[in-house]
């Protein structure tokens, strides 16, 4: 069974998608045990209460330094025994200690085609202006794994989505979104079944 904890600093509608298609038996062997946001007003909080799932703020900030916010998180990570994180509009540099505790266990959703318009600086809207400053006549979305290095990891499950000669940054971030809600439930439920296809191959038993 995949136990996600999903980070977020926002809205929250990749989350909300999420949780829909685990409702609706889409991502068979995979639950949401945890919310984390570092923004203690985020939607993505109030989102996580509505499902019934512990959702917490946890900040460096809130916890006075990097490295007891880093103990924290790991504490609470442990504390669920989660065994995925899922980033779902998260606008932090997860620590490299997690990233080595959950080594190709933490997905990421990034709004344009990865390896164009990634690395430091792009996100949000930086990201659709790049896009449409560059004359790129397709973007889309991408979910990848997450290393070290900002948007590198390994891609998952990628999306295109038409660049129209009159697109401004908003109307292709509307139409990024969408696709993004398609793409992470999907990306989501075929990272846990080879996760169960390689426990099978194994003979070992996860939980
Ligand atoms: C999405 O565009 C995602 O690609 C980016 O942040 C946004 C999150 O939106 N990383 P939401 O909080 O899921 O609504």
């Amino acid at each position: 069974m995949l136990k996600i904890a999903v980070m977020g600093s926002g809205k929250g509608s990749n989350f909300q998608a999420i949780m829909h298609a685990i409702n609706d038996g889409r991502i068979p062997n995979a639950q949401v045990v945890l919310v984390i946001s570092n923004n203690s007003k985020a939607g993505i909080l109030e989102i996580g209460r509505s499902w019934g799932i512990p959702s917490i703020h946890l900040s460096t900030q809130e916890c006075g330094s990097e490295e007891k916010f880093i103990g924290n998180l790991l504490d609470a990570l442990q504390k669920h025994e989660v065994n995925c994180v899922v980033l779902a509009g998260y606008m932090k540099r997860i620590p490299h200690k997690v990233i080595a505790a959950y080594r190709n266990r933490i997905l990421n959703i990034h709004p344009a085609l990865l390896p164009r318009h990634g690395g430091k600086g792009m996100y949000g809207m930086h990201v659709h202006e790049s896009v449409i400053a560059s004359g790129d006549h397709v973007s889309g979305a991408t979910v990848h794994l997450v290393d070290e290095e900002y948007d590198r990891g390994k891609i998952l499950l990628q999306r295109e989505v038409p660049v129209s000669k009159d697109e401004t940054p908003e109307s292709l971030a509307t139409k990024v979104l969408a696709v993004e809600h398609l793409i992470y439930p999907e990306a989501i439920r075929l990272f846990a079944k080879g996760n169960a296809s390689a426990m099978n191959d194994t003979g070992k038993k996860e939980n």
